[in-house]
């Protein structure tokens, strides 16, 4: 079948640790979409496939999580595997184990992890001791690979394509790494950016700096005016990462900075896509969920396909 092929085509997710987007190139990228759009078809049409079967996944989250743990783990059963989720709060972390045995530990258990840790650093320690695929979940404020996939893959079905669209980042661009991720692989396209961010909050100058080398910085601003939403194909809204401030004052400082409602899409395009990686609080208003530009639920459905897609090309 064309689905069994293209898990057989050679990519970099074969066997291989998810850690970094910067591993894939845009071939890579393209199978991973092909095979979501499968995945989609064969969910639609039969619930469960047969893909995965006699395989195991352990999800490994030392941070909260809903949705990235939750479509694993429906990804891992509705490709006929098993998941062996792991409460940290419950495990013998809480005795102190490192992370570095743990992994060892699971890695006897399972044919692949998934990790979420708020030490960026988590992905050397895979690297150095894990003998089996880890996914990296989230790594502190560093990145969220497989977040950025969905976030493409949603760009993609409700836009058609890539190509000469415009990108703006709203919110929390320091601390949020779903944007890091999907920042560098914008490397890939011909798109134009806006950053809108607090000062306090701008993109790190590595993750900008290849915005600039790539000529796709189109501007930056604290303020999300009626231009910058005129330009916008794809507004991309982010939570302010709490947790991640050296002080809660500081993050009282800037929280509210700006909040998407009906007057602001009224400056929108009738075909601009508002998307958020979830969970939100303020910044987006509730009344923008009835507006059919309000991608991020669909982009949430979107988020299974794309992990099947990457568990099966990862674990097959
Ligand atoms: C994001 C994360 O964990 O980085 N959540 C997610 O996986 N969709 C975004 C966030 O927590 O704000």
């Amino acid at each position: 079948s064309p689905l069994q092929e293209m898990l057989a085509a050679p990519s970099s997710f074969k066997k291989s640790h998810v850690l970094s987007v910067t591993q894939f190139t845009r071939a890579d990228l393209h199978l991973l979409f092909q095979i979501a759009q499968e995945m989609r078809l064969g969910v639609q049409r039969e619930g469960v496939l047969d893909i995965l079967r006699g395989k195991v996944l352990c999800t490994l989250f030392y941070e909260p999580s809903t949705r990235t743990s939750a479509s694993f783990d429906a990804a891992m059963q509705r490709l006929g595997g098993r998941t062996i989720p792991i409460q940290t709060s419950t495990s013998s972390v809480q005795k102190g184990e490192t992370l570095q045995d743990t992994l060892r530990t699971l890695a006897c258990y399972s044919d692949a992890i998934v990790l979420r840790h708020p030490d960026e650093k988590c992905v050397d320690v895979a690297k150095k001791y894990c003998p089996v695929p880890v996914i990296n979940g989230g790594n502190g404020s560093k990145e969220h690979p497989t977040q950025a996939f969905l976030d493409l893959f949603t760009i993609r079905e409700e836009l058609g394509t890539m190509q000469g669209l415009t990108i703006t980042f709203v919110g929390d661009l320091l601390y949020g790494r779903p944007v890091h991720s999907l920042v560098y692989l914008l490397r890939h396209y011909q798109v134009k950016v806006q950053l809108v961010s607090p000062k306090a909050l701008r993109l790190p100058p590595a993750v900008r700096q290849q915005l600039v080398d790539a000529g796709q910085l189109l501007c930056e601003s604290e303020a999300l005016t009626p231009e910058i939403l005129g330009r916008t194909d794809v507004l991309y809204c982010t939570r302010v990462q709490k947790e991640r401030f050296p002080s809660l004052a500081e993050f009282e400082a800037v929280k509210d900075s700006y909040r998407i409602d009906y007057s602001t899409l009224k400056y929108a395009k009738p075909t601009t896509v508002v998307m958020h990686p979830l969970p939100r609080n303020e910044e987006v208003a509730e009344e923008v969920d009835f507006d059919q530009r309000a991608a991020y639920f669909r982009q949430m459905c979107y988020g299974l396909y794309c992990r099947m897609a990457l568990l099966a090309l990862v674990m097959s």
